[in-house]
Order: C-alpha cells, then sequence, then structure tokens
C-alpha cells in the first residue's frame, strides 16, 4: 500500500492544493482499518476526524425512531464528514463500515489549528469540503427510497415502528402489468407500471415484496434497467402458489408492490478494474441491473465477463441481450449447461469452470455471483482461489422472506437480517455462514 504521503497528492480532493499545504495535511494524517459493521462515528459524538477511504463501503446513516435509514454509501476514493469545520464539531449522522474498510483519518483539531495558522490553507479546505457537502446533499436527493432499518445488536432487534411507519412499508401499492413476456417453459417477465404513475426508483440488485392479490407475496429482485425505472420488470420463475399465479398474470393484471429493499450490487465499485458476472440459473435476474449498468458507462470499466450456467439450452434466459452484450458492449459471455441438446455446440459442465478459463486480472476484478445457494458456495470459492478478495466478491443471498423490512426475523442468519443487511454481502462475511443453512 502505498504511504499517505504518495496517496494524497493524487487524491482528487487535494488536487490543486499547494504542495507545502498538502504536507502540512499529511502531518495530520494516519491509516486506519475498520471491520465490517464497525462504526467510524455516530450522531452527536465529537466530530474531531474526518476521513477518505483507501478500500472498502461506507454507509451514511441518519438516526429515526425506527432505526437508521441509509442515505448514501460510499466508496473507495471518497471523502467522509465535514462536522470537524463546522461549531459545535459534532457529527449530525452515523457512520458505519460495510466491508472491511481502510481510511485515512485527518485529525480534525490539528487541521483546525493549521487552518487557523493560515486562513489560505483553511479557504482552500473549506472549498472542498463544500464540494463534498454539496456532492453528498445531491446523492441523498437522488438516492432510491431508502429502507427504515431497525437497530440489530448482538441478536436484539428494536420492533417499536410507529404506524405510520410501518404503513409506509407494509401496505402494497398497486402495479398494472403492462406486459407479460415468457423466458422459459416456467420463468416470464412482467413489465410493471404503477398505478399513480409515480416510477420505483431502485438500485441494481434490489428486490420488491411482490403480491398476487388474494394468494400470497413472495420477495423478487428487480430484472429491470435503472435508468428507466417507470417501467418495473420482475422475471419470475414458477416454482409454487404465488409464483404461479405471478407467472399467468395477464396484461391489466393489478399486483401489489411493497419496497425496493434491501442494499444492491453496487457495481460502480468495479469501475477501473475488471468485472465478472456469475450466475447460475434465475440468478441472472437479479444481475441484469448491474450488467445494464455498467454497460451504460462501459468505458469505466476494464474485462466484462458474464459466466452464465444454465440446466439446458432452453433454460437460457434473456437470449436477445447475451448477444447484445456481447456485440455492442464488449461483455465476454460465456454459457454453460448441465445438459446439452442436439444442436448445442456449447460448453457443457458446471459454471465454477468457466471461472478457470480465468480472462481476468483477480487482483482488480469486482465479482458478482447469484444464483443456488450452493452454486454460489462453489463459485465464490473458485473466484477466491483465483486470487479475487473476499471483500470484493458479492453473493446475493436469497433465504425466505416475509416481511421485507426486519420485523419477522425469517431471513435471519446469525446477527446478519438478510432483508436489510442483504440480500447482496460480500464473501469476506458470509464464507463462514455459507454451510450453515439455519443460523
Ligand atoms: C431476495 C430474494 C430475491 C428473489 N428473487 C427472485 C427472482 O428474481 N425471481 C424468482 O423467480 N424468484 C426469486 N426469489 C425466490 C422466490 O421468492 C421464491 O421462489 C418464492 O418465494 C416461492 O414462492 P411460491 O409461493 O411460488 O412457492 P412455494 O410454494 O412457497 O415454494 C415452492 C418451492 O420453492 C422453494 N422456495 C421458496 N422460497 C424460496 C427462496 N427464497 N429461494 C429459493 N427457493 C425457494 C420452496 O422451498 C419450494 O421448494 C427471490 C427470493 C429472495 C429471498
Ligand atoms: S426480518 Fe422479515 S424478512 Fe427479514
Amino acid at each position: 500500500m502505498r504511504s499517505i504521503a504518495q496517496f494524497l497528492p493524487e487524491h482528487p480532493f487535494f488536487a490543486g492544493l499547494d504542495e507545502r499545504y498538502v504536507d502540512l495535511v499529511t502531518g495530520c494524517a494516519s491509516n486506519a482499518h475498520l471491520s465490517p459493521g464497525s462504526y467510524l462515528f455516530r450522531e452527536g459524538g465529537p466530530a474531531d476526524t474526518f476521513y477518505v477511504i483507501r478500500r472498502g463501503r461506507v454507509a451514511i446513516e441518519t438516526p429515526s425512531p425506527t432505526g437508521p435509514v441509509v442515505t448514501q454509501t460510499v466508496h473507495e476514493g471518497d471523502v467522509v464528514g465535514w462536522s470537524w469545520l463546522v461549531a459545535p464539531y459534532r457529527w449530525t449522522f452515523d457512520a458505519r463500515a460495510v466491508d472491511a474498510t481502510s481510511l485515512i483519518t485527518f485529525d480534525g483539531a490539528c487541521l483546525r489549528g493549521k487552518c487557523n495558522d493560515d486562513p489560505e490553507l483553511g479557504y482552500a479546505l473549506l472549498q472542498r469540503v463544500v464540494r463534498v457537502m454539496s456532492a453528498s446533499l445531491h446523492s441523498a436527493r437522488a438516492a432510491p427510497r431508502p429502507v427504515r432499518r431497525p437497530v440489530v445488536s448482538a441478536g436484539a432487534v428494536r420492533t417499536d415502528r410507529g404506524p405510520a411507519d410501518c404503513e409506509a412499508v407494509m401496505v402494497p401499492r398497486p402495479f398494472v402489468v403492462a406486459d407479460n413476456r415468457r423466458d422459459t417453459r416456467d420463468t416470464v417477465t412482467l413489465d410493471l407500471v404503477a398505478a399513480d404513475d409515480e416510477p420505483l426508483a431502485f438500485a441494481p440488485g434490489q428486490f420488491t415484496m411482490l403480491s398476487a392479490f388474494g394468494t400470497g407475496e413472495v420477495p423478487i429482485s428487480i430484472s429491470g434497467d435503472p435508468a428507466h425505472p417507470e417501467v418495473l420488470q420482475h422475471t419470475v420463475r414458477n416454482v409454487g402458489g404465488v409464483t404461479r399465479r405471478l407467472a399467468q398474470a395477464a396484461p391489466g393484471t393489478t399486483l401489489g408492490i411493497r419496497g425496493p429493499f434491501g442494499h444492491g450490487w453496487e457495481v460502480a465499485d468495479g469501475r477501473g478494474g475488471d468485472v465478472v458476472f456469475l450466475a447460475g440459473g434465475i440468478g441472472l435476474a437479479p444481475l441484469r441491473p448491474a450488467i445494464l449498468e455498467v454497460c451504460a458507462d462501459r468505458a469505466s470499466y476494464g474485462q466484462v465477463r458474464l459466466l452464465y450456467g444454465s440446466r439446458t439450452p432452453e433454460d437460457i434466459l434473456f437470449g436477445h441481450d447475451l448477444h447484445t452484450w456481447a456485440r455492442e458492449y464488449d461483455v465476454v459471455v460465456e454459457e454453460t449447461v448441465d445438459a446439452g441438446t442436439l444442436g448445442w455446440r456449447g460448453h457443457v459442465g458446471l459454471v465454477t469452470q468457466l471461472v478457470a478459463r480465468g480472462g481476468f486480472d483477480p487482483a482488480r476484478t469486482l465479482a458478482l455471483v447469484c444464483g443456488p445457494e450452493v452454486m454460489m458456495r462453489y463459485a465464490a470459492q473458485a473466484l477466491a482461489d483465483r486470487g479475487v478478495a473476499p471483500a470484493r466478491l458479492r453473493l446475493s443471498m436469497e433465504r425466505n422472506m416475509k416481511c421485507g423490512v426486519g420485523l419477522c426475523g425469517h431471513c435471519q442468519l446469525r446477527e446478519l437480517f438478510l432483508c436489510l443487511d442483504g440480500p447482496v454481502l460480500s464473501y469476506d462475511l458470509l464464507e463462514p455462514l455459507l454451510t450453515r443453512t439455519e443460523l
């Protein structure tokens, strides 16, 4: 890892700052490392530090009577905190490490002292901090409707939700089926439009609780384009009572939607490096929004590979998309099936075997994996064995869910509530839990 003195002059926050000021600022800096879930700071605490993230992700959360609300997630290269510069020097929000996170921390009192000694340095830092504040306010406004989450601490869940909050998250919004397309023999994609015409903004990897009125409600990932939230897309595999009714929903049918819920892929963390998408079966559906996001900003990424395994050639989803991504967006698409049929010239075997073919630089790869849990376990192991860092390897955990908002405990995996903390989680957190069925 480069030293602080090497790192700072190249960081955009300090760009253009006179060399002697960079030296002064470096004198107030030190390195820190946080494990997932630890807090950088809590609301109301003394604001005596600000941070530059070197590696990992940090959730900015606003405390609310029903638990913290995530307003923004910041990443590698981002700057966190401005309250150290403004009296009374108290934090006005919480900041929590989502992954194993490395940071440069700046002693606020030390910086304030140097700014007082040299107002020109003070003005230069103030200008930069105001830019960060402005970007973060903009991001908070543009963020998808936040998920309200309870406090989860050592297995205890606070359940003091007010009725208004319960109504906001528990009452479904009516959406009308605009189209129902058959993808494979047991899978359809539904185009849904909000009855009140208000689009449902979402982050790739989030899910909704989708109800067929009179039958039941199930969690289903959003499979559409995040740039076009006016049409909410869900790809549903018919496996039981509720999904059968959803798969049969004709245009004009009204369905219920709660959400969007959960933490998504945050694929933008892969900018500047390679991205590997690894999907098994219907697992391609939750990955599709992230692939579309990468295609829309293709120049920001290096090699992009999609490794996709299906039962048979007839079970391959989104055939048209696979061609478009490969032809127009330089995505290397490698497919494999468990059992080939007449005319299938592609690979036959496990999707994990495709990992061994390489074609990506593990040291700068972000890998996103979705499919049956046993497949994810082996795929994650194969990617980690090739050298992808566990913190940059993300899996979508689709265990049973009921409420989607941290009330019922159906999705609990040890201290994690998959509906709130997931469904997308990094492998360094999940690895010890993946072999367990009930925790
Ligand atoms: C976060 C999340 C996202 C999901 N995204 C999608 C999606 O995009 N598309 C999609 O088709 N399905 C998705 N699922 C799975 C979907 O929720 C289940 O298939 C559905 O709940 C089954 O309900 P049912 O009443 O039709 O079947 P049931 O009669 O309840 O069950 C039928 C069979 O499906 C199995 N099953 C039930 N729930 C799950 C589950 N969560 N995961 C795997 N198997 C299950 C049951 O064990 C049983 O064998 C997702 C699940 C989660 C938790
Ligand atoms: S707590 Fe109910 S689904 Fe997660």
